[in-house]
């Protein structure tokens, strides 16, 4: 070989440690974004190319409200009132307190407490009752209530449409305080929920969702997005839970996405209330001190909120392979992609961080206390102004092509959408999506056992599956009393327990 090849042989080498020494260096310049000046955010939902919307004649109007007010006094029921109602009609409740669970079956049905001097109309269960109020009609607005007591929800929805709750005092209600579920284009805003044992505010797989000014603290979770999309958390106050703000996939319930979200504005403060959730729960697995956690979903937007002294990390991004208490589900993807982390003021968190973020910090030589923690696998997704942070597993992160949503103001629809359809032969499919599933997976634990232990229980007895709903026994020292769900009719709960028993996943 001649001196002139070794040489050329020696500056292509050189010219790679160069090159890469080059790269390197490029990875860690400071790139200092000014998200006032920066592009607006082009991704989010588009209603005018919503499928389920298109084909509008048969969008039907919400009743105007000029049906009748039925006023409820201290001492009667508000359920009798509701069944007097018309859709279109108003129950003003008046201040007193109220033992009892109501049911809304029908449409365009608005309940209003009146608040004189101060006091409330309040409904009490007096740690009795399961729930406050369970909505199956679309067009309902809960309004102006304080529920107290209850073992269940507060309130829950159940596959109703345009549902707006707001300006209702929530406090230790049992599992959950506000739940839609299975619902498209609600609002939940101005609420004040405290004392919940899961999530506060839990919408579960329901699409449009706004949810904005609540006040939420004293709980294992304050604000869930689960299994939904189109959702918009902005400007709540969330703090003194267990984990602030969440937006998961939870493996095993029959909607596997949840993606398009965007979490803005909200204070999101020292959530470092020690976990209460029913033991073997997904939430039970969240450690205390989360500011926000982004388990498994995709797009989701985390954008000027302010969040402080959450004592494990301000931000965790997490697939399902690296969390707790969670059971994988072949068919929902378990990796949180095109996660968008822009501008936010963080400080003081993870000051008092569990072991396995400490080891994570050291395998990058991190120091200090960390902001943001990315654990497993997270594609395509993007961060700015990174400098700002103590961070884990973002190093690799693009810089995102755009800097603020300012353009997008809600995802609500801007006329009501239909009600969801409901043929005889789908009756067992809906009960079980709008009901069952708030407590049961197909694979893992949840509030209850998953369902593949109840098909191997039940596969020969329908029947003795539908009386158990009806009227369900203790069966489980570990396991919280399962709520009755005798408000379902004979028929439905046979046709909740036959689709319940061939789900497969
Ligand atoms: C608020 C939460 C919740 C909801 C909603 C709920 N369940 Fe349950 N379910 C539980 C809990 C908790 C248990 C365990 C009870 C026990 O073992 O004592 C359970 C147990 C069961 C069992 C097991 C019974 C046995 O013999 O072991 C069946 C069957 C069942 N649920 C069916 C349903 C169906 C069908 C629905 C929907 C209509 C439903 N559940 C809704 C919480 C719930």
């Amino acid at each position: 070989m001649s001196t002139g090849k070794i040489i050329v042989g020696l500056l292509i080498a050189i010219s790679f440690v160069i090159g890469l020494s080059l790269g390197y260096s490029n990875a860690n310049t400071l790139v200092v974004t000014q998200a006032r000046e920066g592009t607006g955010y082009s991704g989010g939902y588009d209603q005018r190319s919503d499928e389920k919307l298109n084909g509008g004649d048969d969008r039907q109007q919400v009743a105007d409200r000029s049906g009748r007010t039925h006023v409820v006094e201290n001492g009667e029921s508000i359920m009798d009132a509701v069944n007097r109602a018309e859709p279109g009609d108003t129950v003003q409740v008046m201040p007193g307190t109220y033992y009892e669970t109501v049911y809304i079956d029908k449409d365009d049905i608005h309940i209003s407490g009146v608040i004189r001097k101060g006091q409330r109309a309040t409904m009490d269960g007096r740690d009795e009752l399961n729930d406050a109020i369970l909505y199956s009609g679309n067009n309902v607005v809960v309004e102006n209530l304080k529920i107290v007591r209850y073992k269940g929800n507060a309130i829950m929805g159940q596959a109703g449409n345009n549902f707006e709750i707001r300006n209702n005092i929530i406090v230790d209600t049992g599992v959950y305080g506000v739940f839609p579920q299975l619902g498209k284009n609600g609002i939940v805003e101005h609420n004040v929920i405290s004392g919940i044992a899961d999530a506060a505010i839990y919408v579960g797989m329901s699409d449009n969702i706004h949810v904005a000014h609540n006040n939420v603290f004293d709980s294992v979770a304050g604000i869930e997005i689960e299994n939904s999309r189109h959702a918009i958390v902005e400007n709540n106050f969330v703090h003194n839970n267990t984990g602030g703000i969440l937006a998961f996939v939870t493996p095993g319930l029959p909607i596997k996405t949840t993606y398009d979200v965007i979490v803005r504005n909200n204070f999101v403060v020292d959530n470092n209330t020690p976990n209460f959730g029913a033991p073997g729960s997904t939430v039970a697995g969240i450690p205390a001190g989360t500011g926000i956690l982004i388990m498994a979903a995709d797009e989701v937007i985390v954008e000027r909120n302010i969040i402080t002294g959450n004592k494990t990390a301000g931000i965790i991004i997490t697939d399902h392979e690296n969390a707790p208490n969670v059971t994988i589900d072949p068919e929902a993807d378990s990796k949180p992609d095109r996660i968008m982390l822009l501008d936010n003021l963080m400080a003081n968190n993870g000051y008092d961080t569990i072991q396995d973020l400490k080891a994570l910090m050291l395998t990058e030589l991190k120091q200090g206390e960390p902001d943001i923690v990315r654990v497993g696998i997270s594609r395509d997704s993007c961060i700015i102004n990174r400098h700002r942070y103590v961070t884990v597993g973002v190093d690799e992160w693009q810089e995102c092509d755009f800097t603020h949503t300012r353009d997008i103001d809600t995802y609500l629809l801007d006329e009501p959408v239909p009600p969801r359809e409901i043929p005889a032969s789908e009756k067992g499919k809906v009960a079980y999506l709008s009901i069952c599933t708030g407590c049961h997976t197909y694979t893992g634990r949840m509030i209850g056992p998953p369902v593949q232990i109840i098909q191997a229980l039940y596969m020969e007895d329908p029947e003795g599956l539908a009386d158990y709903i009806a009227n369900p026994v203790k069966k489980r020292d570990d396991y919280p009393e399962m709520p009755p769900q005798d408000y379902l009719d004979a028929e439905t709960r046979m046709a909740v327990a036959r689709y319940m028993l061939e789900v497969e996943n």
